[in-house]
């Protein structure tokens, strides 16, 4: 595997693959890889010729300096990882390497997507996601780029900034990786404290109940139920549950039978904030 820290090196040796003919596949990360990013990586291995890794923790899409500083940062074990499942480009800058002296943000619109949910509670995200993201998408000029469904809004996000600018990717969303109890494969996990993480399994249980509620019920009994389950766990608070549309990702009451929805969740385990999210059989 080829590892770069540096822009240009990384364009030269993109460069060098583009003058071969040969497609680039990119999976965009911040690195504490788990399975579910190897899934990505074995997807972009199936249908591209290189397969380009980022691995980087952008400042710009954390509201808080502390889950910042926290992320995990396991570089020499995520590089194992990637050779383990034979990557072939790793990029892994420097936050002056990608920002310079000014590390902002641009500024987004994403038709609205932006102020749903997670853009409710995380102020700028989008916006830092969308720097990030189109940033790294002139940088390594991908053909098709993969993301998981786990940040299904990230996903709808970054769909809508391809389409609105005109960018030359695919993207390509893929399934929440699960560990064998629910729990969605996420890097900050690791973080979670023994208690919180035997207690967690019981987000993506809620959601399947939900699941199974959806269309019998009414959308705010649903809504209703989860809260109350949710009171009844002392050691998990949640921030938001709702139902939305998946394409406007706006919030729904009532449902309607030729569209698409899927429940989205955030919860606290202590001072770690997960999300889950669900398809919804129509
Ligand atoms: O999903 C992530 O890990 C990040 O939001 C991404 C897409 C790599 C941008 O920093």
């Amino acid at each position: 595997m080829k590892i770069f820290n540096s822009k240009k090196d990384l364009k030269d040796c993109i460069l060098e693959h583009k003058r071969n003919k040969k497609t680039i596949g990119f999976v965009p990360t911040m690195g504490a890889l788990h399975r579910g990013h190897l899934s990505l990586i074995e997807k972009a291995k199936e249908k591209n010729d290189i397969v380009v890794i980022s691995v980087f923790v952008n400042p710009t899409q954390f509201d808080n300096i502390e889950d910042l500083n926290k992320y995990p940062k396991t570089l020499e074990n995520d590089i194992k990882l990637l050779e383990s499942v034979a990557t072939d480009v790793l990029f892994c800058p420097s936050v002056e390497e990608i920002y310079a002296e000014n590390i902002v943000s641009k500024n987004f619109n994403f038709d609205g997507l932006e102020h749903q949910m997670e853009g409710k509670f995380r102020k700028g995200h989008f916006d830092g996601v969308g720097t990030i993201v189109k940033t790294l998408f002139e940088i390594v000029e991908p053909n098709k780029a993969y993301f998981g469904q786990k940040d299904f809004q990230q996903l709808q996000v970054i769909k809508k900034m391809v389409k609105k600018h005109h960018l030359p990717v695919k993207i390509k969303g893929c399934p929440i990786f699960r560990e064998e109890d629910g729990l969605a494969m996420s890097s900050r996990n690791a973080r979670l404290s023994k208690e919180h993480r035997e207690i967690v399994p019981f987000i993506y249980k809620t959601l399947k109940k939900v699941n199974k509620k959806f269309g019998k019920e009414n959308i705010t009994d649903i809504n209703n139920w989860v809260e109350n389950q949710f009171k009844n766990q002392p050691l998990l608070e949640l921030e938001y549950f709702t139902i939305a549309e998946e394409k406007s990702l706006e919030t729904v009451k009532k449902a309607a039978s030729n569209k698409k929805y899927r429940a989205f969740i955030a919860v606290f385990a202590g001072k770690i904030r997960l999300i889950d999210n669900i398809r919804l059989k129509n």
